[in-house]
């Protein structure tokens, strides 16, 4: 489980002009991250969601409050280590995550750092590269591989490592429609073999409509949080921090606030018969 509790975060500004100072990102943030859950964190631009990641695998610390991941704080720099290893994050551009030349050497990167044995590596990587569905060779150069291919290779990479919990920081922006619903299904054809805490940050409400917990941040404080069918009954508040519902969804609720029994995830065919109905 992961505690946050009470967390401030300020970015400190070092510059010679008036910007120089400390500037708020996050503040009184309490929640608490179930293992094995999937919550998806929401909100604006500039909301916080990046820093408050950035606090969990102890890259940053808060300048107020705690962040305790299974039992360890992310204050003592002789837990920081172990924290790493159980939270690890895919971001958002599948290129500065790559360090080796090939698929092999780039999930062989993240393997000897935590030590994984030497003659166990081979197999590991080869066990990540199909647990993805990456369809290309160990040898062949990360350069050559579509964006799909390299933000494929990039959750691969954190997966051998056998992380408790998995962010991903908007991974899927960088790709085409059709890439970034293959590496969705992917991530959750993964995750049911294999579970794991996912925490998905995403602007693609698409993706997180199935998530256990939605977590709504608006200005560095925490809006709303709830499931997906409790807090999609208000679109209203939802466009208010900058969200947008699937349009199914959307239609659905509106339907529902004019009296329309519907279903709580209706299909393409129930909102048709519905919208006839109600003609
Ligand atoms: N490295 C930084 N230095 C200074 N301020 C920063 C830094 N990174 C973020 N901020 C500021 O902290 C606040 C929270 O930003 P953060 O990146 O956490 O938001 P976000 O919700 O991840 O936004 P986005 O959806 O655009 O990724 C914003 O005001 C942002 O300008
Ligand atoms: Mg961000």
């Amino acid at each position: 489980m992961i505690r946050i509790h009470e967390v401030s975060f300020d970015y400190q500004i070092f510059s010679e002009d008036d910007n120089a100072g400390r500037k708020p990102a996050l503040s009184n943030v309490s929640l608490d991250i179930d293992s094995g859950e999937f919550i998806a964190l929401l909100g604006r631009n500039g909301s916080g969601k990046s820093s408050l990641t950035r606090l969990l695998n102890g890259i940053e610390t808060p300048s107020a409050g705690e962040v305790i991941v299974d039992g360890l704080s992310t204050e003592d720099p002789a837990a920081i280590p172990s924290i790493r290893r159980l939270v690890q994050i895919v971001f958002q551009n599948p290129e500065n995550q790559q360090v080796g030349l090939t698929a092999f050497e780039d999930i062989a990167f993240g393997l000897s750092n935590i030590g994984w044995p030497h003659e166990e590596m081979s197999d590991r990587i080869a066990w990540a590269i199909r647990l993805v569905g990456l369809k290309a060779p160990e040898d062949r150069p990360v350069s050559g591989l579509s964006g799909g291919e390299k933000q494929k290779l990039a959750l691969a990479a954190v997966l051998a490592l056998a992380p408790s919990y998995l962010i991903l920081d908007e991974a899927t922006s960088m790709l085409d429609p059709a890439a970034r619903r293959q590496f969705v299904e992917t991530l959750h054809e993964v995750r049911s073999k294999h579970p794991f805490t996912l925490i998905y940050i995403t602007h693609h409400m698409d993706e997180v409509m199935d998530a256990d917990r939605w977590v709504i941040f608006r200005e560095g404080e925490i809006a709303a949080s709830g499931t997906p069918d409790e807090l999609a009954t208000d679109p209203e508040r939802l466009s208010d921090c900058g969200l947008e519902l699937p349009y199914s969804r959307l239609l659905g609720e509106r339907l529902r606030l004019q009296g329309v029994k519907v279903s709580s995830a209706p299909d393409i065919q129930e909102l048709r018969r519905l919208l006839c109905k109600s003609n």
